[in-house]
């Protein structure tokens, strides 16, 4: 691996192989979605307890401050949106110009395996690689599934990652599910866990990350039960405990039931 690429990674994966990436990219296909609708207010109080965060070079632009930022991973695929006629047909939306210029530490870009447009987007997850690794950015996949969510069993996101890997992506970014140690196993570069559509459980939350984190996962790229939690900074600490420091469930749930009465003084 050569300096910059290497550089890049540890940017975005701390020295105890772990990370917390705070994804911030929803608008790209669904609009100003609930709570995103101002996306540098939406990060004002949980940025300093994420490691990277995930956004377009628009909000990156217009919502993010340049002289004290997280390392970014730009989110460049996309031209599909929630009512158009079919999510999976994207495109790559960002060069790699554009990428050097706004000083990325990464690219993340999607993939819909078993979709109509499984081929045209694992051919932009090739090209992209092919580009990024030329000036050493590394690339994020994420194994999107659309709105067919019952896809997300560990036959067929050990297929997607592995395939996402194959291809070139240095981190994948998949749903956690049953048995997530097959996908894990599976895949040769490290796997992060996306949150999907808020819960109405926190502590379903804490659970699938820590037994993913068990796993074999390296952390998460965690939006919505984030900022769409009534208590932001305290899902965000304790989600980064099980992370980085390895906390229980128990430990997680007493360390945002602390933060969350804090804050209500
Ligand atoms: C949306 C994405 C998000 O980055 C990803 O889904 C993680 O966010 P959330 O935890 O809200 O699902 O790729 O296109």
């Amino acid at each position: 691996m050569d300096w910059g690429i290497k550089n890049r990674m540890s940017q975005l994966i701390k020295s105890n192989g772990r990370c917390m990436y705070l994804p911030i990219d929803h608008g790209y296909f669904q609009g100003p979605t609930s709570k995103l609708e101002r996306p540098g207010e939406t990060i004002k109080p949980i940025i300093d307890y994420a490691d990277a965060l995930f956004c377009t070079r628009g909000v990156l632009r217009s919502c993010i401050n340049p002289e004290n930022s997280k390392p970014i991973i730009l989110r460049v695929s996309g031209g599909a949106s929630m009512v158009g006629k079919d999510l999976a047909n994207e495109v790559l939306t960002t060069s790699l110009e554009e990428v050097i210029r706004l000083n990325a530490s990464g690219v993340g870009i999607s993939v819909f395996i078993g979709s109509d447009y499984e081929k045209e987007t694992l051919h932009n997850l090739s090209k992209l690689v092919d580009e990024a690794e030329r000036y050493g950015i590394p690339v994020m996949a994420v194994t999107a599934v659309g709105r067919e969510m019952e896809k997300r069993d560990a036959r067929y996101l050990a297929l997607c990652c592995r395939i996402a890997a194959e291809l070139g992506a240095r981190v994948v970014k998949t749903y956690w599910c049953e048995n997530f140690e097959k996908v894990t196993n599976g895949c040769p570069v490290p796997v992060v866990m996306a949150g999907g559509p808020k819960t109405n459980s926190d502590d379903e939350i804490f659970e699938f990350v820590h037994d993913g984190i068990q796993k074999g996962a390296i952390g998460v790229n965690l939006g919505r039960n984030i900022w769409q939690n009534e208590n932001p900074v305290a899902m965000i600490r304790a989600l980064r405990a099980i992370i980085h420091e390895n906390a229980s469930v128990k430990q997680a749930i007493d360390l945002f039931n602390t933060v969350k009465d804090e804050k209500k003084k």
